[in-house]
């Protein structure tokens, strides 16, 4: 995203170095956040989800294959205000779940504060276009593009 995350990212460090006063003049030319994503970002790219779905600090994950079943480990609890509507999320420390392409179902560990109360987030659908995130039986659609980049936790810097 900025200027200094690419810069350690890049296999071209050397040159980099040389650029940095002219790069930091002018825009970024290329569209597409420069984000430092870690495996399990990919990961759910791979099941056709945006990143953003995931903070951008994650420690670890694991993933069966075979039957889908996840758990991300994000090194202690995390907030962060959803867009559009600004809703007020936590993520817990370790988040579970079953995921399949689209699909992700048996959700335990992201909450969301609306109507004066906290709801669990029990699955979310991507239709590619649109996320469509389900508590119980009630479900709530929102453009993916929302979720392009991940974002970081409130309230605390990489205390990890
Ligand atoms: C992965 O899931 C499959 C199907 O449920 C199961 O048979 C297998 O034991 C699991 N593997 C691990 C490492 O848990």
């Amino acid at each position: 995203m900025t200027p200094k995350s690419l810069f350690f990212f890049s296999t071209t460090l050397a040159l980099l170095i040389l650029l940095i006063p002219i790069s930091a003049q002018i825009s970024d030319p290329n569209p597409k956040p420069t984000q430092s994503l870690s495996a399990a970002h990919i990961e759910l790219t791979n099941y056709g989800f945006p990143v953003g779905l995931l903070p951008s600090l994650v420690h670890g994950y694991s993933i069966n294959k075979t039957s889908g079943d996840f758990s991300v480990e994000l090194g202690g609890d995390c907030k962060i205000t959803l867009p559009p509507d600004n809703y007020l999320a936590t993520y817990s420390r370790t988040v579970r779940g079953k995921i399949v392409s689209g699909k992700i179902v048996e959700l335990d560990g992201i909450r969301v504060r609306a109507l004066f109360r906290w709801w669990s987030i029990t699955g979310i659908r991507s239709t590619g276009e649109d996320l469509v995130f389900e508590v119980g039986m009630v479900s709530a659609k929102y453009p993916s593009k929302n979720f392009d980049e991940s974002p970081d936790c409130e309230g605390k810097h990489s205390s990890s």
